[in-house]
């Protein structure tokens, strides 16, 4: 699909297979969560620009690259996706953090705003925006229109794990933002959960039901 990109490393599949078995331990969960993170980090980042920069070696002078720019800013939508933020800064330390807090409200499931914080200059730099479900895309197209509204111009999407329909969703309303998947699924119930899905990426990271 358009503007979507399915990491098919044998890893990422791998550790996606685990996330999705319903008797995975909510402390390997987590875990997976973020090593797949720190995976997908890896292949979103795959194009940064470099520049060289003067390096003084044990033996020698030489001029070897360094990336170039502002430093990115990892933006979770939360609270799920803080884990995958731990993974991201993981291989990137140096990243800025942008906060999102949205939920879904039950019923509508449409997305509800209760907090958000942004890096001042968020308009300057790269934001990858951080969710580990892509399922309707009211919450990933919401927190897109508000980094909009704060200036942002250059963003990418990462999730682990991305329904059609929600992709569909994402890409027609915000055309210019790549997403990044460890997988994606056909269908959302009606209470719009991915089937077959990894159940509550929430609740199932921090052991809440
Ligand atoms: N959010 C989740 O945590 N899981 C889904 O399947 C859909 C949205």
């Amino acid at each position: 699909m358009d503007g979507l990109t399915i990491v098919s490393h044998p890893l990422v599949q791998h550790k996606l297979t685990k996330l999705r078995a319903a008797d995975t331990p909510t402390s390997v969960f987590r875990a997976l969560v973020r090593e797949i993170a720190t995976l997908l980090c890896y292949e979103v980042t795959r194009d940064l620009p470099t520049e060289l920069a003067r390096v003084r070696t044990p033996i020698a002078e030489t001029d070897a690259p360094v990336i170039a720019g502002k430093k990115l800013v990892f933006a979770p939508i939360l609270r799920a996706g803080l884990q995958m933020a731990e993974g991201m800064l993981d291989l990137v330390p140096s990243a800025r953090v942008a906060h999102i807090g949205l939920y879904r409200d039950p019923t509508s499931l449409q997305a509800v705003e209760y907090y958000f914080k942004t890096p001042e200059d968020c308009a300057e730099r790269l934001v990858i925006v951080v969710d580990p479900m892509l399922a309707t895309g009211h919450t990933a197209i919401a927190a897109v229109d508000r980094l909009k509204e704060a200036g942002v111009c250059d963003m990418r999407f990462v999730c682990m794990l991305a329904a059609r329909p929600g992709v569909e969703a994402l890409r027609a309303a915000h055309p210019d933002v790549p997403i990044w998947a460890a997988g994606m699924d056909e269908q959302l119930n009606d209470h719009g959960y991915i089937v077959p899905g990894l159940g509550d990426a929430g609740d199932r990271m921090y052991g809440t039901r």
